[in-house]
């Protein structure tokens, strides 16, 4: 009853969605080729919470980026997962509530947050469906 299945086929690269997972937001974003590309030019140690995008993602399926939609200064939900929503400077999420900018892989790069966005465990179950929790 705590985990969250949900089906990711509909998702288009560049599209995110938003799911719930233990009552809190869940993201889930299909990366562009050249939000990918432009997670992997930043080298992880430079960053403040340093971790690869491969770090944050299944192999396989390293285009798939599921993150908890909770920032992780003061618990805001960032904006970016909706259609038209503001990305930041850095392509993938930012919060709005004391300016947060998450990079494409939802790393923190700008702004008060200490943390990356929170990968949750989860696994494919399928091509197309994730089980969270
Ligand atoms: Fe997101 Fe403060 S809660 S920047």
């Amino acid at each position: 009853a705590s985990s969250t299945e949900v089906d990711v086929s509909a998702i288009e690269p560049g599209q995110a969605i938003k799911a719930v997972f233990r009552k809190q937001p869940l993201f889930i974003r299909r990366l562009t080729p050249a939000e990918v590309a432009a997670a992997n030019a930043t080298p992880a140690r430079s960053l403040r919470d340093p971790a690869s995008l491969a770090d944050r993602t299944k192999e396989g399926h390293e285009d798939m980026l599921v993150t908890m939609g909770v920032c992780t200064h003061l618990g805001c939900v960032p904006l970016g997962a909706a259609e038209g929503e503001v990305k930041g400077e850095f392509g993938g999420y930012f919060c709005p509530c004391h300016g947060s900018h998450y990079d494409t892989a939802g790393r923190i790069r700008k702004g008060p947050a200490p943390t990356n966005l929170e990968v949750p465990e989860y696994e494919f179950t399928s091509d197309t469906v994730i089980q969270v929790g």
